[in-house]
């Protein structure tokens, strides 16, 4: 399963790259605004950082406005994806898009008809929030499985994203059901390394390794 870091701290990117974790990344107004930066000195340096793709999210509500903006963030860099919302008017654009080439990351999703939508309109990715569902109770990981099986019923290529994920299982659960790519927050994607047995059993071992004659 591929690894998109859910980030725009260059500091984060950086040092997935360097545990050798890092896909691709994935931004969005939040944390931009997070970081001070502005878009047009944070983008391109994201995207010269990432061996990966890099999505950027358009902020119209409207197909021509988000049209323009996805070309403009598709002129930043080779690795960029446009993220399009996925009401009436962002599918029109992904659609569009996609005629010009430019991948886009449909994204806001909680529900499989709205990802059955973005597929049928060539969206490169589709980003179910689960962790978002879980949260007004719905079960979000159960909305990506279904994702999951309408696009191989069908054979559609776009790409499952799980996105929004809060917790090592969200990832797990990611992986069981053969998501395509899972973005994470790096709190998250460090939970993954952790476990209680395995501080105890290096623990141990070094506590007997005082013990052996040298
Ligand atoms: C994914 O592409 C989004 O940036 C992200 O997962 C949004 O999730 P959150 O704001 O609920 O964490």
């Amino acid at each position: 399963m591929i690894f998109f870091l859910d980030t725009a701290d260059l500091a984060q990117i950086e040092e997935v790259k360097r545990l050798g974790l890092l896909d691709g990344v994935t931004t969005n107004p939040t944390h931009v605004a997070k970081t001070g930066a502005t878009p047009r000195e944070l983008y391109p340096e994201i995207c010269r950082v990432v061996d990966g793709p890099v999505s950027l999210e358009a902020v119209g509500l409207e197909a021509d406005a988000i049209v323009e903006e996805g070309r403009q963030l598709a002129s930043i860099a080779d690795n960029v994806v446009v993220k399009v919302p996925v009401i009436k008017e962002g599918l029109i654009a992904v659609n569009r898009l996609a005629a010009e080439g430019i991948r886009t990351n449909v994204t806001t999703t909680f529900s499989a008809s709205q990802a059955l939508l973005a597929a049928k309109v060539g969206a490169t990715y589709i980003s179910p929030f689960v962790g978002r569902l879980d949260t007004i109770s719905h079960d979000g990981t159960e909305v990506a499985r279904q994702i999951r099986r309408i696009y191989d019923n069908y054979g559609f290529e776009t790409k499952l994203l799980v996105a929004a994920v809060r917790h090592p299982m969200h990832v797990l659960d990611a992986a069981l059901m053969g998501a395509d790519v899972c973005t994470m927050a790096y709190d998250v994607m460090l939970q993954l390394y952790e476990h209680p047995l395995t501080d105890a059993v290096i623990e141990q071992f070094l506590k007997d390794w005082e013990r052996v004659p040298r």
